[in-house]
């Protein structure tokens, strides 16, 4: 699995690496520098290595593939960077680093966001794949006002509310859910998939990005800052709505293993045995530090 999963990474690493040397010449400064800065700073590129697994579970990932690979880490990173600002989340470490906008200041990492975000876009409608449109529209979509962005909204609009069931759910399945099913959804529909197919990428999507995000905010608790390159308590000191405020933490890691088994079996009983890298990349998150 780790081999497997260092492929993939290594392979949108070099291709976010090339990209950003070959086409960003052209984005003034300092707003290339600030793109550059937040995008190449080691994330763990989960949701591009989603997104080129879920094609191989048909055919092998290809150019098409690994471009909008790239695509969706601008897109999470835009959404990291406006995260982190004073006006959202007032983070200052992110990946191991000082964040973007305490490095470039407030302006340039709104900027540096909407950057990331209309590229991402330019990235996707370039490519002359036959279904590079539809694949776009997953994403576009996960990311925006019904997706990640409404996630977002309801994480900051019900801060500091007592947890209420349905809306850490909501929250969950939006702002990070979202972002975790379009991979499986793009690389799937690039690939050739039918709605059965489609629907078992949605499935494992679904439940995984919830149990990630419960992770994270369980993390967020009891989380070691120099594992996870960011600061910790974050969520009680902001009042966040999170799972484990609402459940404790020992249930909230349960949850966690529930809900990638659930993730689990919706793409085995579709996919059989090519579904092993999935899966075992989703269960070895519910034991992640970072
Ligand atoms: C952090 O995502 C934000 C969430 C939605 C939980 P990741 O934990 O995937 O962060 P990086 O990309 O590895 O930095
Ligand atoms: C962020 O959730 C989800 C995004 C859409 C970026 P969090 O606010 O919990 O993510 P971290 O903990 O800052 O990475
Ligand atoms: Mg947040
Ligand atoms: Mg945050
Ligand atoms: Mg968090």
């Amino acid at each position: 699995m780790n081999a497997k999963y260092e492929e993939l990474r290594q392979r949108v690493e070099d291709h976010l690496n090339r990209v950003t040397a070959q086409e960003w010449e052209k984005i003034p400064h300092p707003l290339r520098d600030a793109m550059a800065y937040s995008l190449l700073s080691g994330g763990k590129r989960l949701r591009p290595v989603l997104l080129l697994a879920a094609h191989e579970l048909i055919a092998p990932a290809d150019e098409t593939a690994l471009r909008f690979a790239g695509a969706l880490e601008m897109i999470h990173t835009y959404s990291l960077i406006h995260d982190d600002l004073p006006a959202m989340d007032n983070d200052t470490l992110r990946r191991g680093k000082p964040t973007c906008h305490v490095v470039y200041g407030e302006g340039m990492a709104v900027l540096a966001g909407d950057g990331l975000l209309s590229l991402a876009m330019e990235e996707m409608l370039s490519c002359t794949h036959e279904r590079a449109l539809s694949a776009a529209r997953f994403i576009v979509q996960a990311a925006g006002v019904r997706g990640m962005v409404a996630g977002q909204c309801l994480d900051l609009a019900h801060e500091g509310e007592p947890p209420a069931q349905d809306i850490v759910t909501s929250i969950h399945r939006l702002k990070t859910g979202c972002l975790l099913t379009a991979p499986m959804e793009a690389g799937l529909c690039l690939a050739g998939a039918g709605e059965k197919q489609l629907t078992a990428g949605k499935t494992f999507g679904q439940m995984f990005g919830t149990a990630f995000q419960i992770q994270d905010d369980l993390l967020d608790l009891h989380g070691n800052e120099q594992d996870l390159g960011k600061h910790t308590g974050k969520d009680l000191t902001e009042g966040k709505m999170t799972w484990p405020a609402l459940v404790g933490a020992e249930q909230a890691q349960k949850d966690v293993e529930y809900l990638t088994e659930q993730a689990c079996a919706a793409l085995e009983a579709t996919f059989g045995e090519a579904s092993a890298f999935l899966c075992s990349l989703a269960r070895s998150c519910t034991g992640r530090t970072r």
